[in-house]
């Protein structure tokens, strides 16, 4: 896709969040920024950040911080990425393309979503380092066994299984709603069209621990279950051969009164193997988050709503510079917290309040 680059002068994601609400239809702002129900998983994931403070460590002679993570043989420039945000059309016309050139422009992970406007193949086309595929398992595994087959034909090497929707969490506004809306009723969902019938459900609630093993079987790729906050399903992720676990709550629209996923983060990192992939979403919104997440054990940090906001203020340049803000920032926070690189993490460099 070839667009001239836009400049911006915004300086963070907060900015970038003010400036998307008031370029997008209040309808879609609303649905892009709610959680569900009375939105305390939503606050609490905001929150959380606040009660861990950063101890830095001076005289390191810090000159070029190394931001980069190998990842499932993959060395990426960045350890944060775009987590997977269904039907990105509604906040540009471009939609997922926007999305994974941003990331491949800046070398960060892209994760591209079942219900994505366009098909995984065209949104990852021109991608070296392909995409991850989130999937949400349907209730008919012919459907889910098309997908995995067809996102594996087109070079996808990690799937990324959500298990925190067996039913959709309670919300004001829901994606179907919306795409009756006039102005958005072109958007289709390129992954689905023409397998999904009117009788099969993308939200399979009988998902099980013998349905995983039957994805797992089904597919070559490495496989990472989303939607994880127990550590109880930690270590059954682990036992059952999951490749990497993502804590995530669903940036809180799922279920209400839920922990923070940095609260979660505390307790599952002790179960899990020392190099484990374990990663985590909903919340960030600053370098520092980023780095107080990686100093607790995550590898990788996925971030929802902000891709929407960079996609909102200008499609690719606008998702080119949140990623550019976050690493700058992230380079600025490691020299001063005295972190050279992402590898060798001092967990005395946090605290609790
Ligand atoms: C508008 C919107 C659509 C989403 N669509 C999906 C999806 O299709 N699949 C999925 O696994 N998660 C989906 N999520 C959840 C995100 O992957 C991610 O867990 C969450 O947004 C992270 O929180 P954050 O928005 O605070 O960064 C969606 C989130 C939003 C805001």
């Amino acid at each position: 896709m070839q667009q001239k680059p836009l400049k911006f002068d915004y300086n963070s994601i907060d900015e970038m969040q003010i400036a998307a609400k008031e370029i997008l239809p209040k309808l879609v702002s609303e649905y892009l920024n709610a959680g569900a129900g009375k939105g305390i998983t939503l606050e609490r994931n905001l929150s959380s950040f606040n009660n861990w403070a950063l101890i830095p460590k001076r005289l390191k002679g810090i000159l070029n911080p190394n931001t980069g993570i190998e990842m499932f043989g993959h060395q990426y420039s960045v350890p944060f990425g775009a987590a997977p945000v269904g039907i990105q059309g509604l906040f540009h016309k471009d939609a997922e393309i926007a999305t994974t050139h941003a990331c491949m422009n800046h070398n960060a992970p892209c994760i591209l979503s079942t219900v994505s406007n366009l098909k995984y193949a065209e949104a990852s086309k021109s991608c070296k380092v392909k995409p991850w595929f989130q999937l949400y398992p349907t209730d008919n595994f012919k459907v889910t066994k098309h997908l995995l087959t067809a996102v594996e034909e087109a070079g996808a090497e990690v799937i990324v299984l959500t298990v925190d929707v067996p039913v959709l969490g309670k919300r004001k506004h829901n994606a179907r709603a919306l795409l009756n809306h006039p102005d958005f009723r072109h958007l289709s969902f390129g992954n689905l069209k023409g397998v999904l019938n009117a009788e099969d459900n993308i939200h399979h609630p009988g998902l099980n621990w013998d349905l995983f093993s039957l994805i797992k079987e089904t597919t070559n790729c490495k496989i990472v279950v989303k939607g994880i906050v127990h550590p109880d399903d930690a270590k059954l992720c682990i036992e059952h051969g999951a490749d990497g676990i993502m804590i995530s709550n669903h940036g809180g629209r799922q279920l209400d009164s839920g922990l923070s996923t940095l609260d979660a983060l505390v307790k599952i990192e002790p179960i899990v193997p020392k190099d484990y992939p374990l990663f985590i979403d909903s919340g960030f919104r600053t370098a520092e988050g980023i780095l107080k997440a990686i100093i607790l054990g995550a590898k990788m940090v996925f971030l929802g709503r902000p891709i929407c906001y960079g996609l909102a203020v200008g499609g690719q340049s606008g998702v080119d510079h949140l990623w550019k803000i976050l690493r700058q920032d992230l380079e600025r926070t490691m020299r001063l917290v005295g972190i050279a690189n992402l590898e060798s993490i001092d967990k005395s460099q946090i605290e609790k309040l």
